[in-house]
């Protein structure tokens, strides 16, 4: 029991040090830019204090169902401390470095400043460009070393939280499957990238074998290494679009597609749930992970405003304002439900229910 709470504390104190270290970092690096690029800071809306509160009442009740959930067994409770610390700290540095170019390319609004050597033929057009205004777009390793921890200090420490909401709803739908040997179930990621919701996937189901796709070999190099060390089966990592997924019909349990969907225009978006739902078997369950949209919270309209003037964001507006429920129910999917959590939306949806004899 007094183990329980020094765990339960020790998780709190870790979450609220993160919190502080991605506002601070936020702080200073907009200090920075009004006094070395001025005329790359972007016309935010201001937030209400209002707003301030509600948002961390929301990060509060999303870090309670965490605590929540790891107690109840669907992950372990060492997920919620595991992070590639040293990792972090050497590469936080890069992290201020990266900032000038950053501002340079929001300031000049260059948008497809991407790798020379990259072969433009092996992607789609929607890919090839700054996302975030990120350094190399997806296309490069140095992108992928700093990814991780961009998106930590986007979501003041949070981000992890936020996928493994993904997992109980996982596990109830493997359910469908519980008269098959665990080995012989897959869970395929979409849009895997550096792997951060494939470790989550494995800690709370570690015999199921994983398989996970993206369209950048740096990102998929960097998911590599963070999955395929220790004793667990190897994690299959393939490039390629997910508008057009590399593996035979019905092949996949379930699948999980985590922050892809906003980066997508609306024709691959529905491409991919297409595609989804013809890799599933039925029985199974499409889960998606995603930012909220304006529909969800008439309050929170002017984060997501900034966001999008904060990063660039293509296809961001047009999520926000897509019906992603019938889109689902379009690919064929049933039974489809949804949740927020903080800045995160979680879909559920099922290809057609198994009969229990
Ligand atoms: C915002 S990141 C999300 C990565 C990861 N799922 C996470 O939770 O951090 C979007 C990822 O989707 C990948 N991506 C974008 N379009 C894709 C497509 N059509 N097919 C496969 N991957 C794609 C990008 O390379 C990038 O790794």
């Amino acid at each position: 029991m007094a183990q329980s709470y020094l765990t339960k504390f020790a998780y709190q104190t870790l979450q609220t040090s993160k919190g502080l270290a991605g506002l601070a970092h936020k702080g200073i690096s907009s200090k920075l830019m009004e006094i070395l690029a001025p005329s790359a800071v972007p016309n935010l809306e201001p937030l209400s204090r209002e707003l301030l509160l509600e948002l961390r009442r929301s990060v509060e009740a999303l870090e309670k169902l965490d605590w929540l959930e790891a107690e109840e067994g669907i992950y372990p409770k060492a997920q919620l401390f595991e992070a590639p610390w040293l990792e972090w700290i050497g590469r936080y540095p890069l992290v201020w470095l990266d900032l000038p170019s950053t501002w340079e390319r929001r300031k000049s609004n260059t948008v497809h400043d991407i790798p020379e050597e990259i072969d433009k033929d092996q992607y789609p057009s929607y890919y090839l460009q700054n996302f975030h205004h990120q350094t190399d777009g997806y296309l490069s390793d140095h992108s992928a070393g700093l990814y991780d921890l961009q998106v930590e200090i986007l979501f003041n420490g949070t981000a992890d939280a936020m996928r493994r909401r993904v997992l109980a709803p996982l596990k109830e739908g493997l359910e469908n499957f519980r008269l098959r040997k665990t080995s012989c179930l897959k869970i395929l990621d979409i849009g895997t990238g550096t792997g951060r919701t494939l470790k989550q996937i494995r800690r709370a189901n570690p015999k199921v074998e994983l398989l996970g796709i993206d369209l950048s070999s740096a990102y998929l190099r960097q998911a590599n290494r963070t999955l395929n060390s220790g004793n667990y089966p190897l994690t299959q990592l393939i490039r390629g679009n997910a508008e057009q997924l590399p593996f035979s019909n019905e092949s996949m349990q379930a699948v999980t597609c985590v922050y892809l969907l906003h980066e997508l225009p609306k024709k691959a978006r529905q491409n991919v749930l297409n595609e989804c739902w013809r890799v599933i078997e039925p029985g199974g369950v499409l889960i998606i992970a995603d930012s909220i949209q304006m529909e969800d919270s008439p309050n929170y309209n002017v984060v997501l405003n900034n966001f999008e003037k904060v990063f660039h964001e293509p296809y961001y507006r047009d999520y926000i304002n897509d019906d992603i429920e019938t889109r689902l129910y379009e690919s064929g999917f049933e039974n489809v439900t949804n949740k927020s959590f903080f800045m995160t939306k979680v879909w559920i949806a099922q290809k057609c229910q198994i009969q229990d004899d």
